[in-house]
């Protein structure tokens, strides 16, 4: 595991709209240098005056070595609640208090292997350097981009200059085919005889690309975006069920033990929930 770093005052070196986000590249050598693509930083929020004491998680979407000049990182914000509008005011020059690179990446197969990536609005962020990872080893890449409307997309020119071509659905039909991404998943599949199958984004979308690997016997993994407080293993704020090779299931921690998980174990039907068969429901004073 890279053991991540806190940097109090990290230059944000640029800032670029993309639709309906925004896109921060912040200098930071010490978590380029340990990034693997699944990794995430947590951002602190607000000023010294202000009352938002939670870091908040970005999941990476590059990173430039370190070396003799400064490494840097990006990621993607959509301004959702108080913290990310706070980060989506901030201008190049102004410095982030940034904590990674943590969570465990997405484990990459042993050699080459057909790859289907399922990006949703944001969540297609962190599964760019993922194509390059998986490019790297030999890997042929479909990539299926998917988002409420045209402005929610995100990286269809760089995925296309990437992989050559790149399958786009919108639910209001302002870009792409009409229709919800996983839609187009079981072709894709088909396409390059897919061994496995990489998402991000909402948690149905993550769970309907993982009943779909199932149904095709192949291999999903899934970086899942569950409420966060400390970011390292310590709260339990974030835990997730998950059935575990022996079968019996576990709130496992999304933060450390994730937020990469393999989608056929993860319980979508129960996430929130206390299942009265997990280990130590008891304990926990469970069952539902
Ligand atoms: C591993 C991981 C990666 C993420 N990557 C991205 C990304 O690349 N881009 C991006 O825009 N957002 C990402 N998110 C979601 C982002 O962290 C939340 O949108 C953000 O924390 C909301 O903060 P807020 O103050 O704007 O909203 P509020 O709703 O006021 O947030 C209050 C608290 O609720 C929790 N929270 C609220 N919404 C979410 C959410 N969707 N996911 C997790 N926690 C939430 C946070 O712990 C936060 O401290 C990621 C979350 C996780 C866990
Ligand atoms: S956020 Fe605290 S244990 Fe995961």
């Amino acid at each position: 595991m890279t053991t991540p770093v806190q940097l109090r005052a990290a230059e944000i070196f640029g800032v670029r709209r993309v639709g309906a986000y925004t896109e921060f590249t912040v200098v930071a050598p010490e978590i380029a240098a340990g990034f693997r693509p699944g990794h995430f930083v947590a951002v602190s929020v607000g000023d010294e005056t202000s009352s938002l004491m939670l870091r908040r998680a970005f999941a990476l979407h590059g990173a430039t070595p370190g070396g003799q000049f400064a490494g840097t990182v990006s990621f993607v914000v959509a301004a959702h609640g108080p913290g990310t509008q706070w980060l989506a005011r901030r201008q190049a020059g102004e410095a982030l208090d940034v904590v990674g690179p943590l969570g465990t990446p997405f484990p990459l197969p042993s050699g080459p292997a057909p790859a289907v990536l399922v990006g949703g609005g944001y969540g297609s962020a962190p599964l760019v350097p993922l194509a390059q990872a998986l490019q790297a080893q030999g890997s042929p890449v479909r990539f299926l981009l998917g988002a409420a409307s045209a402005d929610r997309l995100f990286g269809e020119l760089v995925v296309k200059r990437l992989v050559g071509s790149v399958t786009v659905t919108t639910d209001d039909g302002s870009a792409g085919e009409r229709g919800l991404v996983t839609e187009a998943l079981p072709d894709a599949i088909r396409e390059i005889s897919a061994e496995i199958v990489y998402g991000c984004g909402p948690m149905p979308m993550l769970r309907a690309v993982g009943d779909i690997a199932r149904d095709f016997s192949i291999r999903a993994q899934v970086a899942v975006e569950e409420s966060m407080a400390c970011g390292i293993g310590v709260c339990m704020t974030c835990v997730l069920p998950v059935r575990g090779s022996d079968g019996r299931s576990r709130f496992v921690r999304s933060c450390v033990d994730g937020p990469v998980f393999d989608a056929t174990r993860v319980r979508w039907e129960d996430v929130g929930l206390l299942p009265r068969d997990l280990v130590g429901a008891d304990a926990m004073g469970g069952g539902s």
